[in-house]
């Protein structure tokens, strides 16, 4: 199965919609960094133009309108998913510099730097994460919701997110809890504060906004397992991005990373089973059994990952592949 960031066509209606609402919205963002005249504007279009799977910012709009939002607070909650998946492209701008995980290929297309050089994708990154900054300060809503959400956004990227689990990534020493928490970092933070923000945006009260809250960690601990199971065992076609790059630490001696770090393959998968369970245990108790935000997580976190090693990896069209081809890479 070749990489596809599409949503297949037998995915849930309401997460197709999802998404064509946040690419449009994104396409507006991008006609005007265009139009603005800047060098850096333009370079942040074409950014913004290589979108993946648009995971994250999906969920945050499935997720509001299970909360019932409408009017003015949905399309809160659309500029929070935006400013979501800016800050996730900008992680990802940077994650692949040839100090960081040296990986050449990204969303099917060659890395950001490899088109258009370090100094100018180190900007670009710094550049989208204020600007997104700047849309949830600007979001529909009350002055203390713009405030609140631009606050989340700044504490799942500095050092209780974000840049503090990429830190850690980098460094030697790993050990299973250590990795867990550079996953939390690095990939739970910001579906944290993915979910925070709907909750702020759809005042959704405290009980409901804490449920949320603590869904974000399991999914980035399941989402980060089944990402490091495909370095391992998928393939540049049917990840779109450089592979192997965990194993060799993105070359030049430096040490493993990721799950495959700490785990084999066959303790991985297992490790996905239980995690991807725990995940089902939080949706519960978020009261979103058997919702579109549900579904739309079941097709990109299959709930079985069986054979996925005996049959040669996530690349070569087993289950997995299958069920998850719009999965995290897989
Ligand atoms: C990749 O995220 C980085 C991880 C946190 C594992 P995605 O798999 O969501 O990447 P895109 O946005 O679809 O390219
Ligand atoms: C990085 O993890 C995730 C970020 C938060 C940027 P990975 O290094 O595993 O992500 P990929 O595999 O390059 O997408
Ligand atoms: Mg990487
Ligand atoms: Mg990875």
């Amino acid at each position: 199965m070749g990489y596809s960031k599409d949503i297949p066509q037998d995915a849930p209606g309401p997460a197709v919609a999802a998404r064509a609402r946040l690419i449009a919205r994104l396409q507006e963002l991008s006609q005007d960094l265009r139009g603005g005249g800047t060098g850096l504007g333009r370079v942040l279009a074409q950014s913004l133009d290589a979108q993946g799977k648009c995971f994250r910012g999906t969920l945050m709009i499935l997720t509001g309108d299970v909360l019932g939002t409408q009017g003015p607070v949905r399309d809160a909650v659309l500029e929070a998913a935006m400013a979501c998946e800016m800050v996730h492209t900008a992680s990802l701008l940077i994650d692949d510099l040839p100090s960081m995980d040296n990986a050449d290929l990204r969303r099917g297309t060659p890395a950001f730097h490899v088109s258009h050089g370090e100094a100018t994708t180190i900007l670009a990154g710094i550049a989208l994460v204020a600007e997104a900054v700047g849309i949830v300060a600007r979001a529909p809503g009350p002055a203390v919701q713009q405030a609140g959400m631009a606050a989340l956004l700044a504490r799942a990227v500095g050092t209780a997110g974000l840049c503090e689990g990429q830190m850690r990534d980098l460094s030697p020493g790993k050990s299973p809890a250590g990795v867990e928490q550079e996953h939390d970092l690095k990939t739970g933070a910001l579906f944290v504060c993915g979910f925070e923000m709907v909750a702020l945006a759809a005042d959704a009260g405290p009980e409901r906004q804490a449920a949320l809250a603590a869904l974000g960690l399991p999914l980035g601990r399941c989402f980060q397992c089944l990402d490091d199971l495909s370095d391992a065992l998928g393939t540049e076609a049917s990840t779109g991005k450089s592979v192997g790059r965990d194993a060799d630490g993105g070359g030049g001696g430096s040490p493993a990373r990721g799950q495959l770090a700490v785990r084999s393959v066959d303790a991985a998968v297992a490790l996905y089973h239980r995690l991807r369970a725990d995940l089902d245990r939080s949706l519960s108790e978020c009261g979103l059994t058997a919702t579109a935000v549900d579904d739309y997580i079941a097709q990109v976190l299959p709930r079985g990952l069986d054979g996925i090693a005996a049959a040669g990896g996530v690349g070569a069209g087993v289950a997995p592949a299958t069920a998850g081809r719009n999965a995290a890479s897989v």
